[in-house]
């Protein structure tokens, strides 16, 4: 018996040398850029024990059921080339399959759509999605009641004249645009109550969190309109230049009265409901074709299959109320001498 268990010992210890011997080779090839390792789980013998140590491709055997609890269990040692990357991978040339990492990764885990095709997003969840309010009264506005708002509507309205005559009624263009600059005022604010929450040892009362989500929805926003409207390289210099002025001017802004910038903001998005409602009348009117809308819209405002680019304006719109509610709100709590933190943040106002 004792023999017998010695041997067994011995024939594990050599397995695993054997083993480590391979993945020291296959860590060579790959440092040597030799050969790109792609590993299936099940196919290539030894694949299980390397596989924690690398990031690879493989089907994990989703179902719609785990579309729908995504916030369980989302991780595990998967990784899928998103769909919408797959294009992009083939074009350099590289396997999809290749390994991205040998340090051992965390990875989100493939999910199918209830329809069983599989989620295409690495940038967002099923948890980040939402159907849009598109009830949300959108002639709402905030009448300029002193000095600081009337500065703020003037800023706006004066910003609108170069908007108008640079863009004229290239809306698609328009709004790609400008959502490069929509979403950075969320990003500034949530970033500055992100280091004074750390200075002062204090919460911010969700406010962190909800101008977080205004950056990102309006980032999500650029994401969609980038699909159906090319940037030229003098629009892209453009947005450069734009971001480097504004980001800056934003967070000046920002630290000297949070009010003025917050109703800027609220105005900014008046401005861009109004520009939104042009968007599709003049897509009723035919001038604008009424083109499909692009996957990443359907999937992130649980649109309808068929959804059309006027769908997707609709929900667009929809967004920059709520986000003129929520600055217009954030201004009003310190034009009454308040700190955000005093009012409860509107997170996830959709
Ligand atoms: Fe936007
Ligand atoms: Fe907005």
């Amino acid at each position: 018996m004792v023999s017998r268990s010695a041997d067994n010992e011995s024939f594990t210890i050599l397995n695993h040398l054997r083993s480590l011997a391979n993945q020291v080779l296959q860590y060579e090839n790959l440092k040597l850029g030799k050969a790109k390792l792609a590993w299936n789980l099940g196919v290539a013998d030894g694949a299980r024990a390397w596989a924690p140590f690398m990031n690879v491709r493989h089907n994990m055997g989703t179902s719609a059921a785990a579309a729908k609890a995504p916030d369980h269990d989302e991780y595990n040692e998967g990784h899928q080339v998103p769909a919408v990357l797959e294009k992009e991978v083939a074009e350099r040339g590289d396997d999809p399959q290749t390994v991205l990492s040998k340090y051992w990764g965390i990875m989100s885990k493939t999910y199918n759509k209830e329809d069983g095709s599989t989620w295409a997003w690495n940038c967002f969840r099923v948890k980040d999605t939402y159907a849009s309010n598109v009830n949300i009264d959108l002639g709402k506005h905030h009448k300029p009641e002193n000095l600081v708002d009337s500065v703020a509507y003037w800023t706006v309205k004066s910003l609108r004249i170069p908007t108008d005559l640079f863009f004229r009624k290239r809306y698609g263009c328009r709004a790609m645009m400008l959502e490069t600059v929509a979403a950075v005022p969320g990003m500034v604010g949530g970033m500055l109550l992100h280091f004074e929450s750390l200075r002062r040892f204090e919460h911010s009362g969700g406010w962190i969190r909800a101008l977080l989500e205004e950056a990102e929805n309006e980032r999500m926003h650029l994401m969609t309109f980038m699909e159906v409207a090319k940037p030229a390289w003098y629009e892209r210099a453009l947005v450069v230049t734009v971001q480097g002025i504004f980001f800056n001017a934003y967070f000046l802004l920002y630290i000297l009265s949070p009010r003025l910038a917050h109703r800027i903001t609220g105005y900014l998005e008046e401005e861009a409901i109004y520009s939104y409602t042009q968007f599709l009348a003049e897509i009723d009117k035919g001038n604008i074709a009424n083109v499909p809308a692009p996957p990443i819209a359907i999937d992130y405002w649980r649109l309808p299959k068929d959804a059309t680019i006027r769908d997707v304006v609709t929900v667009v719109r929809a967004d920059e109320a709520h986000h003129r509610d929520v600055n217009h709100f954030a201004a009003d709590i310190h034009h009454n001498g308040k700190r955000l933190r005093e009012a409860p943040a509107p997170i996830g106002y959709h």
